[in-house]
């Protein structure tokens, strides 16, 4: 019955090319010959400012926006290409979770399985109990989203995903708005599941401690262009000033960055 040939233990692992990647929407150039090279299995974090084309270059990515040049290959596969879909399990978390408040969170986890009819209804709970096992959510699949924490609702957006037995995992801020102990425990989980999956994993963070405890590779964007890529070591104390400002920026009330953002634009 099922359409899936990999299982997220067993699955082919994906690497992802991106050339000379650049994206326009009207007159605004967002993506500027952005070029970076993913490596299968590994854990790769982008940063950068808000604004920056972070969750663009994502949608280019899983296929959700097209280069205006450029290109985007998954493996050989043409991310731009729709039938690419069909040969690689891409799993988005987005930044908001986007659970279904009338649905509980067995019934989220199993609603894209079912819908796509991947599967009898018993294949359906094996994935879903599955996936919530890994994430040890098991007590959770009866409640509503209401119920939740917004920790436990990261992990359920993160379950949901591997529902899909992914081969590529595409995290959006996935600890934005948590805690610095709920951000530990999402790095955790991320860095667990790369470990039992093989999964290549790239994660969109502002979380300097996320980035440099468990990323394999950390790219930096700056307004539409790759600024710097390197392992977390090469960001820990780096030269580049506006690079060492994002990553720990100093608060500094003699010459406060609102006052200076002022006269830049007035
Ligand atoms: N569909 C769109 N149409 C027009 N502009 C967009 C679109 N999507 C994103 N942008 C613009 O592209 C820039 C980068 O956005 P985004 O990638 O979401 O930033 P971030 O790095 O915070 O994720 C922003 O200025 C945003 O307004
Ligand atoms: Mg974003």
């Amino acid at each position: 019955m099922s359409t899936f040939t990999a299982t997220p233990f067993a699955g082919k692992t994906y690497g992802v090319t991106v050339r000379n990647l650049t994206k326009k929407f009207g007159p605004v150039t967002v993506l500027k010959d952005v070029s970076l090279d993913v490596r299968p299995g590994e854990i790769f974090c982008l940063m950068g400012p808000s604004g920056s084309g972070k969750s663009v270059l994502l949608k280019h990515i899983a296929g959700l926006e097209l280069p205006t040049s450029g290109e985007v290959r998954i493996g050989d596969f043409d991310a731009a290409d729709p039938a690419t879909r069909d040969q690689v399990h891409l799993a988005l978390v987005f930044q908001a979770g986007a659970l279904f408040n009338s649905l509980s969170v067995y019934d989220n986890l199993a609603l894209y399985p079912r819908e796509h009819r991947l599967c009898n209804e018993a294949g359906i709970r094996e994935r879903v109990m599955r996936a919530l096992s890994i994430l040890s959510l098991e007590k959770a699949a009866k409640k509503f989203p209401s119920e939740l924490s917004g920790g436990m609702k990261k992990r359920v957006a993160i379950a949901r995903a591997l529902v899909m037995e992914p081969q590529l995992l595409i995290y959006d801020e996935p600890t934005s708005e948590l805690d610095p102990v709920m951000g530990a425990t999402i790095s955790e989980i991320i860095a667990t599941l790369r470990e039992q999956m093989a999964v290549t994993s790239i994660v969109v963070t502002h979380d300097r401690d996320l980035a440099l405890s468990i990323a394999d590779r950390i790219s930096i964007i700056m307004e539409g262009r790759i600024r710097a890529t390197g392992v977390a070591a090469d960001f820990r104390a780096p030269a580049d000033r506006d690079i060492a400002d994002f990553l720990s920026p100093v608060i500094d009330l003699k010459n406060p960055r609102f006052k200076q953002l002022e006269q830049n634009h007035e």
